[in-house]
């Protein structure tokens, strides 16, 4: 008998993955006619998805440049979201609400007055429906964390301003979002707990694989913390550059004392100062490994 030799079916192409972020030419302006405000201008980036890890990205650029509108554009949150034009894709789909794939640390930190350190950690594990027990201990956990361990019970009248940042973090971090969105996170922390905070941020970033947008004022946290850096410039908000940065494979103290670490620095900070176009890579770049 002869042998029947099955039509060959070509192997399915693998498929592509989808950008972790893209922003198509995104433009808010709030109100309308003589009065209307262009908070952010024809704002394109792509995040990719990189196998096994994720992107940290870092905004800088002076004050009312839309920093918060593009970060609350991407959580979906108004009055920022929607866009007046352009398109804002997370994993491929436009987005139309806010997802749990997506966790935001906000400039105004807004904490539940009548819930304990530990209460409001575990909220949005109680919506998730997470049994009462593994909450707290979950949340206790991460109290310890962000070194609120001793404030358990305590409301958030009765914490520093810096606590009550760090509840605020633990409150997010705990949901493990693939994409986490910090709003000047570690504004109100002192330099030692914020550098603390900054190892935990890259540890967790590091485990849980996740892309990371910080806004921050910072120009040595953007240059520590960043794979890359989106300089944003005011009068419109738009994005004036995209720098790619060396990764943070050093405890802070320990980067921030090399040579190329100072020189890059002043030049972001020069750049930012001056408002400056577009001009190319960082220096010192070749110094980086
Ligand atoms: N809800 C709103 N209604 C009207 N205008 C707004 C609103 N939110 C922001 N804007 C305007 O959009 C522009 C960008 O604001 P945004 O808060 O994004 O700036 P930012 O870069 O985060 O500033 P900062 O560094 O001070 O936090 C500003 O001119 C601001 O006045
Ligand atoms: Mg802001």
């Amino acid at each position: 008998m002869e042998a029947t030799v099955p039509p060959s079916t070509p192997a399915p192409a693998p498929a592509a993955r989808p950008h972790v972020v893209v922003f198509e030419k995104v433009t808010k302006t709030f109100g309308g006619g003589p009065h209307a405000k262009v908070a952010i201008q024809d704002v394109s980036f792509v995040v990719e998805d990189l196998p096994d890890i994720g992107e940290l990205v870092a905004i800088v650029g002076p004050s009312g440049c839309g920093k918060s509108t593009l970060l609350r554009m991407l959580a979906a949150l108004r009055p920022h979201f929607p866009p007046t034009s352009g398109e804002v894709k997370v994993f491929g789909k436009s987005i139309e609400r806010p997802g749990a794939d997506r966790g935001m640390v906000d400039q105004k930190y807004s904490l539940m007055p009548h819930l304990t350190v530990v209460g409001n950690i575990a909220f949005g594990l109680r919506l998730r429906g997470v049994s009462r027990k593994e909450r707290r201990d979950r949340a206790r956990d991460w109290a310890k964390k962000v070194g609120l361990e001793g404030a358990e019970e305590k409301y958030p009248s009765e914490l520093s301003g810096g606590m009550q940042q760090r509840v605020s973090i633990a409150a997010t971090l705990i949901l493990e979002p693939k994409i986490l969105l910090m709003d000047e996170p570690f504004g109100a922390l002192d330099p030692k707990i914020r550098m603390q905070m900054q190892e935990l941020l890259i540890q967790l970033w590091k485990e849980q694989e996740s892309t990371v947008f910080i806004v921050t004022h910072s120009v040595e946290e953007a240059v520590y913390l960043g794979d890359r850096v989106l300089r944003m410039g005011a009068r419109p908000g738009r994005l004036v550059e995209e720098l790619k940065l060396p990764r943070p494979d050093e405890p802070p103290e320990v980067m921030r004392k090399k040579p190329w670490f100072t020189e890059l620095t002043q030049e972001l900070l020069r750049r930012l100062e001056t408002d400056a176009p577009a001009s190319g890579a960082l220096p010192g770049s070749e110094k980086w490994r």
